[in-house]
């Protein structure tokens, strides 16, 4: 399939360094494949992450850590885009005409913001406010189809699509309508300390999620230490959502299926059970960590990376731009 027929992949991630095992079993994983077949395009979205307070020397050293994280997770930025999203002004500007074609109403109807700012209520910030709008930008710029996020991201994609359909109604056909890109079930992985809750950096307790970066003995500890219940049968079932969440990962780290790992592991106990998760789930991330680390010690490589995407991303971005500042009637320059 030729570059032009191939649709087109958006997705921003936040330079918060810190990428889990739930990240990775629930997207990330897949991304080497999509780019086979799709045009995929990634963002590292500083100019979202300083919607809340950040310190800027690691701000610059999570950017660098993702974007590496990313490679060594098998994107390539011969096939893939891979850019900073602050070289690219186009998502700025971009965002400050989507301002004008957004509802105050609508905006302050999203839950992300609501619960945002109740966390940092000692800055509640307008960029905080705007950052679906900064969003919103990121996707159309692309003619994005497809959005791969979470489903705490729906919300955003709902509202790009309803600004792009007033943006097209009021002129003509601008921007493309992306969609959200769900990937399959089972591959929601849920807090190891608390397995209802899904598996997130955030968690105060850093026993609920694994990183990616995260040392082979502390990935020991933490499976060990993982919530199960009192039954003591290693089966999928409603009620035992911290051994379900145990196969599910075994199963994605071997490359099995739920009924294989339930048959394995029959008539054995957790006491089996959590140091193969452990075992399974080390040998899994040790190729990423290392090459991660191996990316890091050189700059440079990564530099060319960077400044390659945004080059190709450029690009692509002031088509787009070019096309609404004409159609809103600005003049040419
Ligand atoms: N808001 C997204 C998140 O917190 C990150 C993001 C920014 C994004 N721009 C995007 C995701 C565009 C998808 C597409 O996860």
């Amino acid at each position: 399939m030729s570059e032009h027929q191939k649709k087109t992949i958006f997705s921003g991630v936040q330079p918060s360094g810190k990428l889990t095992l739930g990240n990775y079993l629930g997207a990330i994983r897949n991304f080497p494949l999509l780019q086979e077949e799709y045009q995929c395009i990634y963002c590292v979205v500083d100019l979202h992450a300083i919607t809340v307070r950040q310190e800027p020397a690691a701000l610059r050293r999570q950017t660098l850590e993702v974007l590496a994280q990313y490679i060594a997770c098998g994107l390539d930025p011969e096939k893939s885009i891979l850019f900073i999203q602050s070289h690219v002004p186009a998502h700025a500007e971009l965002a400050w005409i989507l301002n004008c074609y957004t509802m105050f109403g609508e905006a302050s109807r999203m839950t992300q913001f609501k619960d945002k700012a109740a966390k940092h209520s000692d800055n509640v910030n307008v960029g905080l406010f705007d950052y679906p709008v900064l969003m919103a930008a990121d996707i159309l710029l692309y003619q994005a189809d497809l959005v791969p996020v979470g489903v705490d991201q729906l919300q955003h994609i709902e509202l790009t699509r309803n600004i792009a359909q007033r943006f097209n109604g009021v002129y003509s056909d601008t921007f493309t309508m992306p969609e959200p890109y769900i990937p399959k079930a089972g591959a929601k992985i849920m807090s190891l300390t608390d397995p209802t809750r899904k598996m997130s950096k955030s968690d105060q307790n850093p026993g609920g999620f694994v990183l990616l970066m995260d040392k082979p003995d502390d990935i020991l500890r933490k499976f060990k230490r993982a919530v199960t219940d009192s039954d003591n049968r290693i089966v999928v079932r409603d009620d035992k959502p911290g051994v379900s969440n145990l196969i599910t990962i075994y199963a994605l780290a071997t490359g099995q299926t739920i009924q294989q790992v339930e048959e394995q592991f029959a008539g054995k106990g957790y006491g089996e059970l959590k140091p193969a998760v452990g075992e399974a789930v080390v040998e899994l991330l040790r190729p990423i960590r290392e090459k991660t680390e191996d990316l890091l010690k050189n700059k440079d490589y990564l530099e060319q990376v960077y400044t390659a995407g945004a080059q190709k991303a450029s690009a692509l971005a002031r088509k787009t731009l070019d096309k609404v500042y004409r159609k809103v009637g600005f003049i040419k320059r």
